[in-house]
């Protein structure tokens, strides 16, 4: 009893301080404020107010708690719907051909496998991903995309590793070792990829220039990635790919989260990939488990 009455002393405080709650009798409050002595005969006199109060609280808080869940859960059903709603569906699996898995450090490069590394969708797994579709050759679009990437890599590290990905449109032209030249120029962390549909690298009807063709029609397919070969387009020509200039923004779990455009600038786009991380994180996501 005496336990009762010291912990309702600070509780109906608490309660008090919130509007919303009931607050306790107020001359209750003050007698226990003032009762210094612990004569057996005060407790016997607030056994019963104290005991109300502690009740009285104690529901109180249980329905405040109660109220905030339920908030809460209200606002995660609300942003998980316009997720749905507003995210189509885009990406899915794929086999490429990489200049290097990631990090680089624990795998072969292209320098040490210039066949290339084996890379699927579930190199995307874990981390952040930025993807890019283009082709070597791009006089200035694709080098300026890049350089936006590495910056905006570069400007996240810190906080948030990213890996990189460059997928080549122009398969025919864009070997693993140009590409991996190429890529040098952007961020160290890089990883260039040529598709492949393993379909045409098996038996009799084997065609590594069809497997990387169908390969890339298939990826730029799931990624809805818009891309336009001259009919006439020689290997060992120069030839110009029309292609759709996306960035795409996967999560550790490999779903697609957003797509940023040409004229979003690296500041803008770091920006909204903080804020994508702080959602995917508010989810109980990342960070281990919450
Ligand atoms: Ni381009």
């Amino acid at each position: 009893m005496l336990a009762a009455t010291r912990r309702a002393a600070p509780r109906a405080f608490a309660t008090a301080a919130r509007p919303s709650l009931r607050a306790p009798p107020r001359p209750v409050q003050r007698r226990l404020m003032s009762s210094g002595s612990k004569s057996r005969y005060d407790v016997g006199v607030f056994t019963l107010p104290s005991a109300a109060v502690f009740v009285a609280t104690a529901l109180g808080l249980v329905l405040y708690f109660r109220h905030e869940k339920q908030k809460l859960a209200d606002q995660r059903e609300r942003e998980n719907a316009a997720q749905a709603y507003g995210r189509p569906k885009v990406g899915g699996p794929f086999a490429l051909t990489a200049t290097s898995a990631y990090p680089q450090s624990a795998v072969p490069t292209i320098d040490d496998a210039p066949e290339g590394t084996p890379l699927t969708e579930s190199a995307l797994l874990g981390r952040w991903s930025l993807l890019y579709f283009g082709f070597t050759n791009c006089p200035d679009i694709c080098p300026a995309e890049l350089d936006k990437i590495g910056e905006v890599v570069r400007e996240l590290a810190p906080t948030t590793p990213i890996l990189p990905l460059f997928i080549t449109v122009d398969p025919q032209r864009d070997t693993l070792p140009a590409i991996a030249r190429y890529l040098r120029d952007f961020h160290p962390s890089f990883v260039g990829g040529r598709a492949v549909d393993a379909n045409f690298l098996q038996g009799a009807d084997k065609d590594p220039a069809r497997a990387a063709w169908e390969g890339t029609k298939s990826i730029c397919r799931a990624y809805r990635v818009y891309f336009s070969t001259p009919p006439d387009a020689d290997p060992a020509g120069d030839y110009l790919v029309d292609h759709s200039i996306f960035v795409y923004l996967v999560d550790p779990e490999g779903t697609f989260v957003d797509a940023f455009g040409q004229n979003l600038a690296a500041r803008e786009m770091a920006g909204q990939i903080r804020e994508a991380v702080h959602v995917w994180e508010g989810r109980g996501r990342g960070r281990g488990k919450e």
